[in-house]
């Protein structure tokens, strides 16, 4: 490892699930502004409390960080690290504007000999042919004759405790061969695991890319066939189980596919392989049958209820989540199956203590409540336990079970019980 060449400090843009981590982990070796636009993230922050749950109270202490939402702050720094986010629009095109919003801050307090690395996950090509221009546009500087560029994507997995930050390979690239020793020097502080060193930032941006592609497209197969044994009445956790017996069978679970990552990042690589002239049929079907399971829930839901013909249905949902353990709710299909849910005549009730009340302000009305406990006079028409939190499994399913009326239904979304307390899985 050679000697690291910087004195001065790091400036992580956006700090949420991907910035925040690496701010604090980059803090116990180097100096370290943490930029964010929003104010009331960066006075959460400054009193050591991360809405995401991710970073714990104890791991601010003593951090060598300036939290600020100043941006001229970042006139003290040489390397900009941006993980800001990359959504997409209701028409499923990349939503490129809080990168590109994030670069003209960047490339205004860009100097002679400093480094800028991506970590948003974007289409390949973004960062050299849409990012850097902008760089050179603002700063007035010239990319590797100025500075350096750099992409190196984030894998980190939130809400699962034992994949942290420096335990997980790191690629990272650049846009010269000295470029890449030195982003290797920075992040070699933080990272325990191995950093590979990709051979083009293009190559970076496209294997985080293919990484969130091939996840999308294997948890649709298995959500496509989960429906076909179903109506051939197989139970398709079984098949998985006997499948995987088998050395190079891959064991991925149907579910709801919702999120930051896999719900939205296939659809940039369609985006840039249109722009290209070339298909993506097999990403694009894989999102689609993705896309209708809250559908294909809510109507087997609905037609439970209507064969029950009350006259109010009461609906409890368990989770609410994207996924498990994480209070992350961008994407989450379950808002989705709520929404297909809500009618006058159906009182759902969500419990989630992942998350809060406040967050869930689109889906609530007097008709969704959102619940911190039990209410001991209720009891439901149907559960759906729609993520897999270690906390309900905790709670367990005899107390899961009691809280259905006696004909009540139990939809274990991702069958986290075992099937023969449920009356649906997928
Ligand atoms: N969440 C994950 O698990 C994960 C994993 C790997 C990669 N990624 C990728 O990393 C990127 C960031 O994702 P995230 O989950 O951390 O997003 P996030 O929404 O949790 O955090 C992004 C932060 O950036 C801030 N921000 C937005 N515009 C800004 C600007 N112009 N200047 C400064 N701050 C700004 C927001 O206020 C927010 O706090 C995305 O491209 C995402 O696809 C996410």
């Amino acid at each position: 490892m050679s000697k690291h060449p910087f004195k001065s400090s790091i400036a992580v843009i956006g700090l949420g699930y991907v910035g925040l981590p690496l701010a604090i982990e980059f803090s116990k070796f180097y100096k370290v502004v943490a930029f964010d636009i929003s104010l009331k993230k960066i006075i959460s922050l400054r009193k050591g409390i991360d809405d995401n749950l991710v970073i714990k109270k104890k791991d601010f202490k003593k951090k060598n960080i300036l939290f600020t939402n100043d941006s001229k702050v970042l006139q003290q720094s040489n390397i900009f690290i941006i993980c800001v986010p990359t959504p997409i629009y209701s028409n499923f095109k990349p939503n490129l504007s809080y990168i590109v919003k994030a670069t003209r801050t960047v490339g205004k307090f860009l100097k002679k000999g400093d480094i800028v690395i991506y970590e948003s996950t974007v289409f390949p090509g973004c960062t050299e042919d849409i990012c850097n221009p902008i760089l050179e546009k603002v700063s007035k500087l010239k990319i590797n004759k100025d500075y350096i560029l750099g992409y190196s994507p984030e894998r980190i997995n939130p809400g699962d405790k034992k994949k942290k930050l420096s335990r997980i390979t790191k690629i990272i690239s650049a846009s010269t061969r000295s470029g890449l020793i030195k982003i290797y020097d920075i992040y070699s502080k933080v990272i325990k695991a191995k950093i590979y060193k990709a051979q083009s930032i293009k190559v970076a941006e496209a294997s985080k890319i293919l990484e969130n592609v091939q996840r999308s497209i294997n948890i649709s197969l298995i959500n496509e066939v989960s429906v076909i044994f179903k109506k051939m009445e197989i139970n398709s956790k079984d098949v998985l189980n006997a499948a995987k017996t088998k050395w190079n069978f891959m064991d991925y679970r149907p579910g709801l596919v919702g999120g930051h990552c896999i719900a939205v990042d296939p659809y940039y690589l369609a985006y840039k392989a249109k722009k290209l002239g070339v298909s993506s049929k097999l990403i694009l079907s894989g999102q689609k049958i993705n896309e209708k399971m809250p559908k294909l829930i809510s109507d087997k839901v609905k037609k439970i209820l209507n064969s029950k013909n009350l006259n109010s249905n009461k609906i409890l949902i368990l989770g609410v989540t994207f996924k498990e353990n994480c209070p992350d709710l961008r994407q989450s299909k379950v808002i989705s199956i709520i929404k297909n849910l809500s009618n006058k005549k159906n009182k759902i009730f969500i419990y989630d203590p992942w998350t809060k009340k406040k967050f869930l302000k689109k889906v609530l009305n007097k008709n969704n409540k959102f619940i911190n406990k039990f209410d001991p006079r209720y009891k439901f028409d149907i559960i759906i336990i729609a993520v897999n939190h270690s906390i309900f499994k905790k709670m367990g399913i005899k107390k899961i079970r009691n809280l259905l009326k006696k004909d009540g239904y139990l939809y274990d979304v991702k069958n986290i019980f075992h099937q023969k307390y449920s009356n649906e899985t997928l």
